[in-house]
Parts: C-alpha cells; structure tokens; sequence
C-alpha cells in the first residue's frame, strides 16, 4: 500500500467516551504527541448512532482545544450492527468481472438493502494454481457513517478516512507485535457496547465478528442489583473511585464474576463458529485491548474457556514518546482504551492499494 498526504488525528467515538490520538512517522516507527479521552454522558451514542449531538461536538472541541491540536484532517471508526464483514472464495477474474460479481455477492450475503450500504472490497490472496482468490468485502451503513462524518463536521474537523474497528486494530497489532508464520491469532477489542474480534492467520484476517455486548452489560446489573447510580457502579466497577474512601460492596465481585463468564461464553462461540469454518484451525494465542479488558476477571474467564494464554494488548509497544511529558504510569492505565485511536492516527490522507 502507497501512503501519501499527511497522517490523520486519529478520533475515536466510542460509547462511552471519545479518544483523540495524533502521532508523527519516526524512522521506521511513530512517535507519540498527543493523547487524550472525554467522557460522554450515558446514551449519547445509541446502537451506532449519534443521539446527543451536543455532547459529541463539546467533547471533540474540548480535546482539540485542550490538546492543542491544530491539525483538522481526521480518521474516524465505526463498528457493531453499522458494519458486515465477509470473506468470499472466488475463481480469478479480472478487475472489472470481480467489480460486477462483488455486488451480486454483496446482494446474497448482506442482510441490508443495497443501495444503504458503502461497499468495500480487498483481494486478500490469489491462488493462481487452484484459479482461486480470497476477497475480504466490507458493507458500512451509509448512514451511521453520515451521523458520524456531520457530528465530526460539525466541530469544524475533516474526515478523510473512515475505517473499521476491526481493521484498526489490526494495524496497531501489526505495528507492535509484527506477525510470525502459520502463527494464529485473535484480537479482542472489548469496549463498552460493542466486543470487536479479529482473527488473523499468516498477517491475513480469517474473520471478524462484532458482538453488540461489553462493559455496560457490567455496569447496569451492579445498578440493578445494587440500587446505584451510573457513576457510583461504573466506579465500584473498576475498584472503586481514586479519590474517595468508599468501599466496594462485597457484591460487586459476584455480580461482575457472572456478567464476565457470559460475555466470555460469548466470544468463546465466535471463536468456535470460526474453528468450525475455517481450516488454518485453532487459536493459539488472544490479545485482548480496550477498556473493559482491564478487567482480569474477564481475562481469566475467556482464558479457562479457549484454553489459550489471554494477553493484554501493549498498543505503545513500539511506539516512542518523551517520558517528560507522558508519564508512563498514566499511559498505560490509558492504553487499552487507546489502541484504536492508535490504529485510526496511524492511517494518511492518502492511501492508494
Ligand atoms: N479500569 C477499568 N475497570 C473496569 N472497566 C473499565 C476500566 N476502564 C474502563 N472500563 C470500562 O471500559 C468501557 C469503555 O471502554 P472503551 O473506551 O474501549 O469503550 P468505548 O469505545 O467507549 O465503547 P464502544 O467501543 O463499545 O462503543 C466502559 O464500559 C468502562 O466502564
Ligand atoms: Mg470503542
């Protein structure tokens, strides 16, 4: 892939918070300058689509301002129910046959009408022997990429790229860990709405599922059980808040305990659907990132159920910063939450296959 133009800030809207993250190329590597995360209030974003505007386009204007990020070329994300993605087996065809046979298979394999959906396609590999080629195609909702594209116009940003969580991801794996051969690996990205899987064998994905479940499913049963507010279970959650005294009720760790074995009962059938499917066999190895992978009950759950070693994702493995205005403490509590964005700023404003 020929890379052009300017690298993109990377802003992420997630459910529960918007990232913004802006690196520099740096010999081989990149080079962290700015990072920052703005809460938003609960149901600002509903089902992938931008319910509170005004929320949305506060917290980007205040992490732009408060970062001082002049630069407006950004790359967005979208994720869950607004994006379908296929892995097709096709006999090699030329450029413009595999243009017309995209959109009949789009047509059988995209529960969507057509003409709603930005179709997208990636030959992945060609088997000229066999006369066969793996095509990766992508559908994005056209429009929960317009509500995001407004709600980011709107705060006077240009969006150049919008991209899919699973694939940022993967380019933040890549980055960090590169690939070794016939080595199988999952990529979790476990938010606060939505679990992203990414499953990728020989540096090619081999699937990807988005499962409309995370962290919230958490935080509301310790609010229904315990009789709390959001706040107070997002922080009896995450082992009680900094800066007060309070304790956790002894509850907390039960109810998380058997949200976290569902939620992994979950991934885990994704991972089985894949193994029933494909033939490059079992996962060896899962990464997991994104806020709710702090959770080391959630880890250990997934662990006991794929029988493979469950590793924290390190997003800033690879990636240089000056330790006299990151502290390193605080960059790695903020990591999880951080590696899409990562993956969004590693993108151009440009970029030709
Ligand atoms: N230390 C922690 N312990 C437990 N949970 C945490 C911790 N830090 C963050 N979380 C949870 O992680 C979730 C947020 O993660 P993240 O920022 O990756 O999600 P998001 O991008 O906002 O949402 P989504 O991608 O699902 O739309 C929230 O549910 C939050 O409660
Ligand atoms: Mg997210």
């Amino acid at each position: 892939m020929l890379l052009e133009g300017k690298q993109l800030v990377g802003v992420d809207i997630g459910t529960s918070s918007i990232k913004v993250l802006q690196v520099r190329k740096s010999g081989k590597g990149y080079y962290l300058l700015k990072i920052g995360i703005e809460k938003l209030p609960p149901q600002s974003i509903v089902d992938g689509h931008v319910m509170n505007h005004g929320a949305v386009v506060d917290g980007l204007r205040k992490l732009f301002r408060d970062l001082k990020i002049n630069q407006r070329e950004v790359a967005l994300s979208i994720s869950g129910n607004s994006v379908i993605i296929k892995k097709l087996n096709l006999p090699l065809m030329k450029p413009d046959e595999l243009e017309e046979q995209i959109q009949w298979e789009a047509e059988q394999h995209i529960p969507f009408d057509i003409s709603e959906v930005e179709l997208d396609y990636n030959i992945l590999n060609e088997n000229v022997d066999a006369g066969q080629m793996d095509v990766l195609l992508v559908a994005s909702k056209k429009d929960e990429i317009q509500d995001i594209v407004e709600v980011v116009t709107e705060a006077k940003l240009k969006p150049y790229v919008v991209d899919i969580d699973a694939f940022a991801i993967q380019n933040v794996y890549e980055l960090n860990y590169g690939y070794t051969s016939d080595e199988v690996i999952a990529l979790l990205n476990i938010g606060a709405e939505v679990t992203t899987i990414n499953i990728i064998a020989d540096g090619i994905s081999q699937f990807t599922r988005d499962i409309s479940n995370g962290g919230n499913l958490i935080t509301e049963e310790i609010q229904k059980q315990l009789q709390v507010s959001y706040e107070e279970a997002e922080a009896y959650k995450a082992g009680g808040s900094e800066d007060s005294n309070e304790v956790v009720p002894h509850e907390v760790d039960e109810i998380v305990s058997g949200v976290v074995d569902s939620l992994a009962g979950e991934i885990q059938r994704s991972l089985d659907f894949y193994v029933a499917t494909s033939n490059r066999g079992e996962v060896q190895k899962i990464f997991v990132t994104g806020g709710t992978s702090n959770i080391s009950a959630l880890r250990t759950a997934i662990e006991r159920r794929a029988r493979v070693q469950v590793e924290m994702l390190d997003p800033f493995r690879r990636v240089q910063y000056d330790d006299k205005k990151f502290n390193s403490e605080v960059l790695k509590a903020l990591a999880p939450q951080a590696s899409i964005c990562l993956g969004l700023a590693l993108r151009k404003q440009k970029e030709r296959i």
